[in-house]
């Protein structure tokens, strides 16, 4: 049984632009999967309808074994739970501490003005360091989130999310606002997170030669149809024209 299971998904925005059309795909346990496609192909959406925070106009999500395209309440709060979310602009609050922001990740809480760090049990706090320690950032628990570099602030992200401990990590264009080296840097704690606990992974990304590195599968969007879906190593020069259009050129990120 794959642990994602999407079944002839389609979206219509409330103006009536249709952006998803009869998607289907599986996800394996493990599996880093990333989706490509020119912008507005449609991948946020799908990454979006996912966690629920989109409703799929049709077809099915299933999630480890359960229909999860309508549920509410508490099931849609436990599944959202169980998917962990991370975002180009990393969504931090810039005034709290670090510790403060990954203590956020605990499931149920909802941050408040001030310092809450006091609140949480040992238990939650020493979770929380652990994460740091996962993104090698435990240095700057005690620093303020908009004090730390781009870089630095998309790995509170990533420990924020692990404290939902996820069965499932969204990654929607985490590394479009960095640097090249910044950019392996944060993948490369999202490929140790993927082989190290086994979570498994799907994240957009408009760099191919990032997808060569870490994708062990690739799925790429066209206007809101699924074109590909195959190997990184099967993205020929073929594929590349018909995924981006006969203008397109790649542009490696080393
Ligand atoms: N709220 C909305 N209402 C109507 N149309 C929308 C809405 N949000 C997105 N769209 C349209 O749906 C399409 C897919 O958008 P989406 O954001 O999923 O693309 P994307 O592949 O993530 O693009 P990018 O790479 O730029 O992030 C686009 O044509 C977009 O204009
Ligand atoms: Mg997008």
């Amino acid at each position: 049984m794959p642990l994602l299971s999407v079944r002839n998904l389609s979206h219509t925005y409330s103006n009536g632009y249709k952006a998803l059309h009869n998607i289907s795909f599986d996800v394996e346990a493990g599996e880093f999967l990333v989706i490509i496609g020119l912008s507005g192909s449609g991948k946020s959406t799908l990454l979006r309808c996912l966690n629920r925070l989109i409703e799929p106009t049709e077809g099915q999500i299933i999630l480890n074994g359960t229909d999860v395209t309508h549920i509410s309440d508490a099931s849609l709060r436990r599944h959202r739970a169980s998917i962990g979310m991370i975002f180009q602009h990393f969504n931090l609050i810039p005034r709290h501490t670090v510790l403060s922001n990954v203590l956020y990740g605990t499931l149920g809480v909802t941050p408040t003005a001030g310092s809450i760090v006091g609140k949480f049990t040992q238990e939650q706090r020493a979770r929380a360091m652990s994460a740091l320690e996962v993104v090698g950032i435990p240095d700057k628990a005690q620093n303020r989130a908009d004090a730390l570099s781009g870089g630095q602030q998309q790995r509170v992200a990533i420990a924020r999310a692990l404290m939902q401990q996820p069965d499932l990590l969204l990654a929607d264009e985490p590394v479009a606002s960095l640097d090249p080296a910044t950019s392996h840097s944060v993948m490369s704690y999202l490929e140790k997170i993927n082989k190290d606990m086994g979570t498994t992974v799907i994240c957009n990304l408009h760099f191919l030669s990032l997808v060569r590195q870490y994708a062990s599968r690739v799925i790429a969007l066209k206007g809101g149809h699924l074109v590909f879906n195959g190997q990184p190593h099967d993205i020929t020069d073929e594929w590349f024209t018909t995924i981006y259009g006969e203008d397109a050129v790649e542009v490696e990120i080393r």
